[in-house]
């Protein structure tokens, strides 16, 4: 089949476009005709090299794929050939019901698609028939591909962690990423106030589309000022952040006294620094995040059938054109999901 891999470590330049070897089909495998696999800003992680994570060489990235089921191993029931489906960027190993019931990310046996295993940046995937959930026409492929993963994390960081509610003001930080242009979505459907940051005006527009209240450039004015001056003085409830250390001493000034701070990413660097009598008095929580479980993926995906979450997709770009669609992410230039189709 055709891929797009890399045999080392580094810039866009090192993804390959060629043949590799077919994906195995085993008894409990599903094999998909990938049709559209979104990138996320872990791809940019995986092709660099992570300080302590060791990835088999060569490797295919991509975590979010969509596609048609084209062959099942003799033990699966639930699915048939030309089934639409996405598939599960979180997995463990266990049944369906253990999944369901777990919180599989809190698992040290939590693996993600196209980190720990090969990607969906492919021509086919095949995969144990337990990370595959159908979806409907509601959406084309490209839409679909671009939920799971950066709608997942969303879902977990403001229900699961921070337990975001009505009535609360939100500040989620850059609303053109994929964390924060679905955490937008949902921190609205919650019922909460939302305040958002975006690098350039050419995004404002489209973070009030997807319901943001207040759209702050953060290049202009100070955004910790403005959470505080949006809010009277009194700062927001839950800060959103996965940008790190340039966002993280103005993300524990904006917060309110017993303010919560969810963090799933830091974009801009592994380490910060916390003022542990600032953090004390005001009676701070730091939650940290990561992906979340396969059940709350199956509400995700209720919640785009339903239409309370939609994808919001940037540029769609061949397979074969991943490297140009990882300089447009590297270049802060997508506003939603950049996804490859085969
Ligand atoms: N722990 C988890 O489970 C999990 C899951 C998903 C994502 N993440 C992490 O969350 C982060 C966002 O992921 P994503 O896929 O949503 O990213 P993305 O779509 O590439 O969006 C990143 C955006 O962040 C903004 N940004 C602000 N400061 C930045 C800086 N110093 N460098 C680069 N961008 C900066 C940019 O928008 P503006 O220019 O408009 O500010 C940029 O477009 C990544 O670090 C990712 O690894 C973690």
């Amino acid at each position: 089949m055709k891929a797009v891999f890399f045999e080392k470590h580094g810039g866009p330049d090192v993804l390959k476009y060629g043949t590799f070897r077919d994906p195995s089909l085993e008894a409990n495998d599903v094999l998909i005709d990938i049709k559209a696999c979104a990138l996320n800003h872990l791809d940019i992680w995986v092709r660099q090299g992570l300080p302590g994570v060791s990835i088999p060489l060569p490797h295919i990235p991509g975590s979010d794929v969509a596609g048609i089921v084209l062959d099942t191993g003799k033990a699966v029931r639930r699915l048939k050939k030309g089934d639409r489906v996405v598939v599960a960027p979180g997995q463990i190993p266990g049944h369906l019901k253990e999944a369901l019931e777990s919180q599989d990310s809190f698992s040290p046996e939590f693996q993600i698609l196209g980190l720990q295993t090969q990607g969906g940046y492919a021509e086919k995937i095949s995969v144990n028939d337990r990370f595959v959930i159908p979806v409907s026409e509601k959406y084309s492929f490209e839409e679909w591909a671009s939920v799971p993963l950066a709608s997942l994390t969303a879902y977990h960081m403001l229900v699961s962690r921070a337990g975001l509610k009505p009535g609360e003001t939100v500040l989620i930080h850059a609303a053109g990423s994929g964390v924060g242009s679905a955490a937008i979505q949902i921190a609205k459907f919650l019922g909460a106030r939302v305040l958002t940051t975006v690098g350039d005006y050419k995004k404002v527009a489209r973070a009030k589309k997807l319901g943001a209240d207040e759209v702050i450039l953060y290049k202009a004015k100070d955004f910790s000022e403005e959470a505080k001056r949006l809010t009277d003085g009194k700062g927001v409830e839950v800060v959103f952040d996965h940008i790190g250390p340039e966002t993280w001493q103005k993300n524990l000034s904006s917060l309110t006294r017993g303010g919560r701070l969810v963090t799933c990413g830091a974009t801009s660097g592994p380490k910060v620094e916390i003022e542990v009598r600032y953090l004390y008095s005001k009676q701070i929580s730091i939650l940290g995040s990561y992906m979340g479980s396969f059940a709350e993926l199956l509400q995700v995906l209720r919640w785009v059938e339903k239409g309370i979450l939609s994808p919001t997709l940037d540029q769609v770009f061949p397979l074969k054109e991943a490297a140009e669609a990882h300089l447009r992410m590297e270049n802060r230039q997508n506003f939603g999901k950049i996804v490859l189709k085969t």
